[in-house]
């Protein structure tokens, strides 16, 4: 038996100390928007917070995390899919499938949050999900529009494998 702080409610789970917190939130606490992908930390799909940081829950162990360690979960990252980077996200038709997007999401909201306005670069580095639609340029788009606060004209810019854009 444990204790978990998930999206600001306390949850007692009874699980193996080594199971991986992927599943301990989804087929204990029933919030199955964070998906299986590799169950590696290779694509991104499990992404969650831990107190703020972008974690790949497929290797983290229950043991690691403790009650006070806040996680929050694509559902708890807005009541109502209000968050900035999730109204960017619908503005700009980012997901196709959809499979790895809450990932996506969680993960350009950390960024986000720690760096307002980032670079390509910092896009580039913080952003190493892995999608088999090739959301990649909409993603950039949405998390540029987030940090300009101008959702409304936000449009997409196509960046080609030479660097140039259009
Ligand atoms: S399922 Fe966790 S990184 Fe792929
Ligand atoms: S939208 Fe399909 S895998 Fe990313």
């Amino acid at each position: 038996m444990a204790q978990l702080n998930v999206n600001n409610t306390l949850r007692t789970v009874e699980a193996e100390s080594d199971t991986p917190l992927l599943w301990v939130i989804r087929e204990q606490l029933g919030l199955t928007g964070t998906k299986y992908g590799c169950g590696m930390a290779l694509c991104g799909s499990c992404t969650v917070h831990i107190d703020g940081v972008a974690t790949r829950s497929c290797s983290r162990p229950l043991s690691s995390v403790d009650a006070t360690a806040k996680v929050v979960t694509i559902e708890g990252l807005s009541a109502d899919g209000s968050h900035p980077v999730q109204k960017a996200w619908a503005a700009l038709d980012v997901p196709q499938c959809g499979f790895c997007q809450s990932g996506m999401i969680m993960a350009a909201a950390a960024l986000l949050r720690e760096k307002p306005q980032p670079t390509d670069a910092d896009i580039d580095a913080a952003m190493t999900n892995i999608c088999r639609c090739g959301s990649y340029n909409r993603v950039r788009a949405a998390i540029h529009a987030v940090a300009s606060g101008k959702l409304a004209g936000a449009g997409l810019q196509i960046q080609h494998a030479d660097g140039s854009r259009t």
